[in-house]
């Protein structure tokens, strides 16, 4: 036996954090709002509830991000070009009027919303564990985002309009920035248990997505068009 044969192959992070999610991921594609989202049916208010939520989870994604800077793991996914906080207030602009982009986050009424933020806000605990809410949201974003996007634009007749959320300027090409960022956690050397801990808050992340969801999903009849 050679000494390469001897060296237990390292798991490649970015594969672990896909396929262990896989599941977790069909889960969220089948959710009810998702569905009724994308065919057309909720309402500018319907969308607004959801926008409101999403800006509780990134203000909290992005606090973190900044604060843990300087943690190795963190560092290779940070990016300010992903940053979505000020296309989510030029979006609530659009689909709910009037909406005060200083009112304090508190006072969006969504437990799910509250517990996932908080769930990020603990993650300050370990670079690998923010990571893994930086990549479930960032490359969702990057990646069946943008049909989610196109999708909208299309049933609502947008023009583009309302859809800051998709757009990223930074990054034309998601593909090969997404290729890069897996190959900039691949190339951290992390090992099984680190791997592990990240692949297991990649899934609690997809559930606190899931819960997101099912609560808007509870309010769909009024949420509809
Ligand atoms: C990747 C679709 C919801 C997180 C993808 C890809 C597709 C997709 C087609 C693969 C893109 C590629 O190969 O580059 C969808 C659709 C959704 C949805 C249609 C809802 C209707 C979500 C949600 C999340 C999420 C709710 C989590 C918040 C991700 C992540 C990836 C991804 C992290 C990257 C996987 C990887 O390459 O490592 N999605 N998605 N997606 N999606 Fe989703």
């Amino acid at each position: 036996m050679t000494v390469l044969d001897a060296a237990p192959a390292l798991p490649r992070l970015s594969t672990a954090m896909r396929e262990g999610s896989r599941a977790e991921h069909e889960a969220a594609e089948g959710s009810l709002f998702m569905s009724e989202l994308l065919a057309g049916r909720i309402s500018p208010a319907g969308y607004a509830a959801y926008l409101r939520r999403l800006r509780v989870v990134y203000a909290a994604l992005e606090g973190a991000v900044r604060r843990q800077a300087s943690d190795p793991v963190v560092a290779a996914v940070a990016d300010p070009a992903l940053e979505r906080l000020a296309a989510l207030d030029a979006d609530l602009a659009h689909w709910a009027p009037g909406t005060d982009p200083a009112a304090p986050l508190d006072a969006v009424d969504s437990p799910a919303a509250h517990a996932y933020a908080d769930r990020i806000t603990a993650a300050e605990a370990w670079g690998g564990l923010l990571a893994a809410h930086h990549y479930t949201r960032y490359l969702g974003d990057l990646s069946g985002g943008q049909a989610i996007g196109r999708l909208l634009d299309r049933e609502f007749s947008l023009d583009g309009a309302g859809t800051a959320f998709y757009a990223f300027p930074g990054i034309p090409k998601p593909k090969p920035y997404k290729d890069a960022y897996r190959a900039r956690l691949d190339a951290l050397g992390l090992g099984e248990a680190e791997v592990d801990r990240i692949v297991g808050e990649v899934k609690a992340a997809f559930g606190l997505n899931q819960a997101l969801f099912a609560e808007l999903g509870e309010q769909v009849e009024r949420l509809r068009r």
